[in-house]
């Protein structure tokens, strides 16, 4: 059975606004009359961020392995009792990171295949309808979060040519899926690229911005 909801995440590096846009992208669909889950990853369920407390905030990152099951555990928890049921109930799911993220940042250090086998068995093959990726270069994200004042999580403090190896990584499942992966150039003000993901949106799903309450 096809979900009648819609699933939209938003992937990118560390400091690329992804909470602020889709907070602004949330507003825009309640406003047009819509029914709208925010949620994040790691994250979204009590299990869940329990399991995201572990992964950031637990000095020395574990494996590479572990670190990918551990993601798949929280996703299928987030899966089964936040994502899909609303999707069954015709809601529009707004995700702050999804499985690119995994792709993008575990996908270094581990074999294709092994990673795609631990990202379906989190998902049990729910697919993003709509990704966008905000781009930018990864010292203007990495200044952003750090002017947030926090020290950094475990992956926030991995050095700059990782973070640029995970850009490159995101734009190349960009190319790879372009009707479902849209880039979006995140080094612009807040408002310019709120205005690109309205456009974006409008222009790749069957959703109206512009209801009665707009
Ligand atoms: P978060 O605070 O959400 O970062 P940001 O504010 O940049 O979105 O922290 C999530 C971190 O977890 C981020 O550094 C990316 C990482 N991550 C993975 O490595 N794999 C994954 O599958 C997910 C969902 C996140």
């Amino acid at each position: 059975m096809i979900d009648p909801g819609f699933f939209i995440t938003f992937e990118g590096g560390e400091g690329a606004g992804k909470s602020t846009q889709i907070r602004l992208l949330a507003e825009t669909l309640r406003a047009a009359g819509h029914e709208v889950v925010l949620t994040r990853e790691p994250g979204g369920t009590p299990l869940a961020e329990a399991i995201r407390g572990l992964l950031l905030n637990a000095g020395e990152p574990p494996e590479a392995m572990t670190q990918a099951l551990l993601f798949a555990a929280a996703r299928h928890d987030h899966v089964s009792r936040v994502i899909r049921p609303a999707m069954r109930a015709g809601q529009i799911v707004l995700c702050d990171r999804f499985t690119d993220s995994t792709r993008a940042y575990q996908g270094e250090a581990l074999a294709e295949d092994a990673l795609e086998a631990t990202i379906l068995l989190g998902t049990s093959g729910l697919v993003p309808d709509l990704t966008l990726l905000l781009d930018l270069p990864p010292e203007a994200g990495l200044g952003r979060a750090r002017q947030r004042g926090v020290a950094g999580d475990a992956f926030e403090r991995a050095d700059l040519g990782f973070h640029a190896r995970v850009r490159e990584r995101f734009l190349a499942l960009a190319r790879r899926e372009p009707d479902r992966i849209l880039v979006v150039d995140a080094d612009r003000p807040a408002e310019a690229v709120a205005a690109s993901i309205r456009a974006l949106v409008a222009a790749h799903s069957a959703i109206d911005l512009a209801g009665a309450g707009a």
